[in-house]
């Protein structure tokens, strides 16, 4: 009987749980819709409508321009690619846009070393429009997915009562691990209901799914990236300790490369979306970035910093009246990052502190190297005052590594 009991805990435990082992560090990839959203003209504009062509050509790029190679692997279809259902109930993509089929598409992810990832709706029809997965189509298209190769789906939620929606996402969840096939499982449940406790369950979410869109969408503007900022800091409290490896909070996409962001406003997305632990999905036309943009996307430190493997998200851990804040992350091996961010709009501000006036711990040495610029100050005490310059709407960010554990009175032993 307690072995039946056992047994049946294991199955439930199984059916309810998303073990698959996915995004230790969180995804890296590019994302189709900030930048081409639902383009479906493809007569009248072949090169940048949601098709093959367009999939095939980022894959291409991914591959050979050193994306790949950085961390950047997944390649993620958005909205607008379903042509209907076949005579089986079962999903297909428009057969003009994308002749050769999704499977396809995979395989030429695959043979690349990129990972393909598809996007659906828990609902009647995804936001613009085109079917949707219904409840009784859940596990047919969990099996469908996996059947193409696929290696992630985003979930969207339009089009749903959040009754489906509470029992559409966890069911999802449960027939992908069905499937056999390990799929990364992207949420965008949360953002459908406000975003926060208690009528977002993060407890049930961090168990279903490996990523999740707490709020609103990305738009192409500096204005929209702070509104997303201002939410995030606003909740830190309790969206920080959500993250962690296998589960992360999404702020959504990259704007870096596209048309409404400034070369320091880039970077200020850039830093603050590692500080967040966010995912790292670029939207934006890989065939004609420019080298700064390819700089700022591309920069090593910055890539390991957001892939730490603690996978701890950052917090906001200063504020003033003249518009400066100090974002801090902890890194493994005591180390962590610091980014300096002026929300200033006159001229570069010279912002004075000390590690000690930002809660370091007292007597100890540190090296800080500056991402950007990779000038590296040596034996920096966390007593010691320190000016950064920090441009209006920018950034300064800083890699922190302790290099030597002295209090004071060993050093006045030593004396
Ligand atoms: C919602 C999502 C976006 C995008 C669109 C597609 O708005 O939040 O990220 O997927 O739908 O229609």
């Amino acid at each position: 009987m307690l072995q039946q009991t056992v047994f049946l805990l294991a199955l439930v435990a199984q059916g309810l749980t998303l073990e698959n082992g996915l995004l230790r560090t969180p995804p890296m990839g590019w994302l189709a819709w900030e930048r081409f959203r639902c383009n479906i003209h493809c007569d009248e504009d072949p090169k940048n409508c949601i098709s093959e062509r367009l999939f095939m050509e980022m894959a291409d790029r991914l591959a050979q321009d050193g994306w790949r190679d950085l961390g950047y692997v997944y390649l993620n279809i958005d909205d607008c690619w379903i042509g209907g259902r076949d005579d089986k109930g079962r999903l297909v993509p428009d057969s003009k846009r994308f002749p050769r089929g999704i499977a396809f598409l995979a395989d030429y992810a695959h043979s690349l070393g990129l990972k393909l990832g598809i996007y659906e709706d828990m609902g009647n029809m995804t936001c613009m429009g085109f079917p949707g997965t219904t409840l009784d189509t859940v596990e047919l298209d969990a099996q469908t997915f996996a059947g193409w190769k696929v290696d992630m789906l985003k979930m969207d939620g339009c089009f749903s009562t959040s009754e489906e929606r509470a029992q559409g996402y966890p069911k999802m969840s449960a027939a992908l691990n069905a499937t056999g096939r390990p799929i990364a499982f992207s949420c965008s449940w949360p953002a459908y209901e406000g975003g926060l406790p208690p009528k977002v369950n993060y407890t049930l979410l961090a168990n279903i799914c490996n990523l999740w869109r707490n709020y609103d969408d990305i738009q192409d503007s500096w204005n929209s990236v702070l509104s997303i900022l201002d939410w995030f800091v606003k909740h830190q409290d309790i969206l920080q300790p959500l993250a962690g490896p296998g589960h992360w909070n999404d702020p959504d996409m990259l704007l870096i490369g596209n048309f409404g962001l400034s070369f320091e406003e880039s970077r200020s997305q850039m830093a603050l979306w590692t500080m967040l632990a966010a995912p790292l999905f670029m939207s934006t036309d890989l065939r004609t970035i420019t080298p700064q943009n390819m700089d700022i996307l591309q920069n090593p430190l910055m890539i390991k910093i957001n892939q730490d493997p603690l996978g701890i998200q950052g917090r906001r851990i200063y504020e003033d009246e003249y518009q400066i804040e100090v974002y801090k992350r902890p890194l493994t091996n005591e180390a962590s990052a610091l980014v300096f961010f002026s929300r200033r709009t006159d001229m570069p501000y010279h912002f004075h502190t000390s590690l000690a006036k930002l809660n370091f711990p007292r007597a100890k040495v540190y090296d800080a190297q500056n991402i950007f610029s990779g000038e590296i100050i040596s034996g920096l005490w966390s007593e010691n005052n320190f000016t950064v310059v920090i441009n209006p709407s920018g950034v300064v960010m800083w890699y922190l590594n302790p290099v030597k554990n002295m209090d004071i009175s060993e050093t006045m032993y030593q004396l």
